[in-house]
Order: C-alpha cells, then sequence, then structure tokens
C-alpha cells in the first residue's frame, strides 16, 4: 500500500441545519487521481472546500501529508493547491501579472520561466498582456491551472477543471494531469459532471449523494456493484431511484 496523503475521519459539515457533509471517512494514497461524484448538492465542492481548510468542519478530523488541519494549515497549504472554473482570479490584472502575483506569494524561485512554460503548456502564452475579465471562461480556467501547478503541489485539488473547456483543451488537460502524476506523483483530487473523464482518469471514485459516501471504487469496481454497463448509467440508476422513493 502507498503513502496515505490524506486520512478523513467521520467528517461532518453543517450549514444551519442542513447537513452538506455527513459523517463520512476515506483516504487518499499518494499518486492517486481520486474522482469526487455526484449530482448536484451531493457535497462535493464542500468537501474540497473543508480539505483545504477554507471553511470549517462542524465535526471529524482532517490529516494532510501526516498534518493535523485544524493544528497546521500553513504547513500544508504550502504542498497543495486549488483551481475551480468557478473561482475567477484578479479581473482587472493581466495573465502575467496573475501568475507573478501568486508566484510571489509562493516564493517561486525563477519565477518567469515556470510563468512561461505553464502558459506556453495551456496554450495561452498569446495572451499574457490581456486583462483577465477579457478572458473566455475557457481561458480563465486554464489561467487558473497554471496558477495551480506554479507551486509544483503535492496535492492539487481541482473543482469541475474541465467544466468550461472545448473538447480539445479538455482532454489535452486530462493527458497532462495524468502526466503530472506519473511524473511527479502528484495526488489529484477533483470533481466533474462528464462521466466519460471519471471513467477514464479516476484511479478511484468517491460516489457522494446527500453527503454520504454511497459507493467507493475504481471504475470498473463501481459499475460492477451496480450491474451497469457504465457510469453513466449508474449515475441515472441512482438518481431515478431517489426519485422513485420519493414517488
Ligand atoms: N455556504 C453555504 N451555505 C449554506 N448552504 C450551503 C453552502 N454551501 C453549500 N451549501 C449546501 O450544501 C450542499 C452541498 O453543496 P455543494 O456545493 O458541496 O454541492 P456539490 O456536490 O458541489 O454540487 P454541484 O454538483 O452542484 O457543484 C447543498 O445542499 C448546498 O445548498
Ligand atoms: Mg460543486
Amino acid at each position: 500500500m502507498g503513502l496515505r496523503v490524506i486520512e478523513v475521519n467521520h467528517l461532518t459539515k453543517l450549514f444551519g441545519n442542513a447537513v452538506a457533509v455527513n459523517d463520512i471517512s476515506f483516504s487518499v494514497e499518494e499518486g492517486e487521481i481520486l474522482g469526487f461524484l455526484g449530482p448536484n448538492g451531493a457535497g462535493k465542492t464542500t468537501l474540497i472546500q473543508l480539505l483545504l481548510g477554507l471553511i470549517t468542519a462542524t465535526a471529524g478530523e482532517i490529516k494532510i501529508l501526516g498534518i493535523d488541519l485544524i493544528k497546521d494549515r500553513e504547513a500544508i497549504l504550502s504542498q497543495v493547491n486549488f483551481s475551480s472554473s468557478y473561482v475567477s482570479m484578479p479581473t482587472s490584472l493581466t495573465l502575467w501579472e496573475n501568475l507573478s502575483v501568486f508566484a510571489k506569494l509562493y516564493g517561486i524561485k525563477n519565477h518567469e520561466g515556470k510563468i512561461d512554460s505553464l502558459l506556453t503548456l495551456f496554450e495561452i502564452n498569446h495572451l499574457k498582456d490581456s486583462l483577465t475579465r477579457n478572458l473566455s471562461s475557457g481561458q480563465q480556467t486554464r489561467l487558473s491551472l497554471a496558477k495551480a501547478l506554479l507551486n509544483s503541489p503535492k496535492i492539487l485539488f481541482l473543482d469541475e477543471p474541465t467544466a468550461s473547456l472545448d473538447p480539445d483543451i479538455a482532454d489535452k488537460t486530462r493527458t497532462l494531469l495524468k502526466s503530472i502524476r506519473n511524473k511527479s506523483r502528484t495526488t489529484i483530487l477533483y470533481t466533474s459532471h462528464n462521466m466519460k473523464e471519471m471513467q477514464e482518469i479516476s484511479d478511484r471514485i468517491v460516489f457522494l449523494d446527500q453527503g454520504e459516501i454511497i459507493a467507493c471504487g475504481t471504475p470498473n469496481e463501481i459499475i460492477q456493484n451496480f450491474e451497469e454497463e457504465n457510469l453513466e448509467d449508474v449515475f441515472l440508476k441512482i438518481a431515478r431511484r431517489k426519485v422513485e422513493n420519493i414517488e
């Protein structure tokens, strides 16, 4: 068994009386690509925000890289990073300025070369002097992914990283994420509503529904457990089972 880089024990998050994350436990090994799957409102974004310490848990424990998140969040944050299609970067700066600001915050040495290579990697080098507010949503996503790789994180948290990408760039991003994992043993936790993508790049899937883990395993294990042909059918089975229960 590989090194455990994330350990979550009996994690719960309430918003008022509403339970967003309900007593969940799981662990993640170094170098795993783990997909959080589940319907809208299942608790995926909440879980990522909890793992980043952006919101505090109502109950439970989170250990990242062996460190208790509550006790030493700073020691963890320098070794992880985050990207979301829905969190935009400061819009009045150019792409280059934005990445420079983050690189300086992260204390990256020789950051100009690093920024250059990331802009090239995500095919946005020609936009480096454009204002961030003028980017299309897919271009903003690529900028956000470039930011997330600046500090060569040990763990990457990605909330719907490919949601606004065109099929070509989405495919390149998947290939890139796999190659980063293969080269650097980076652990990647991500969410997506693209079932084909989930099936293709996840080593393991945690299936969330109403804040609870209802299935966990390799894509094939989950498909077999639900006696379906593919993940899309598993998803529909679960969603429709819920409707039947309500009726
Ligand atoms: N800041 C908040 N205040 C109150 N309720 C919240 C807050 N953030 C999330 N919730 C609630 O918690 C639940 C889980 O939301 P979350 O955003 O984690 O879902 P999700 O799985 O990411 O869904 P989606 O697929 O739509 O992105 C939802 O019922 C949501 O309404
Ligand atoms: Mg979400």
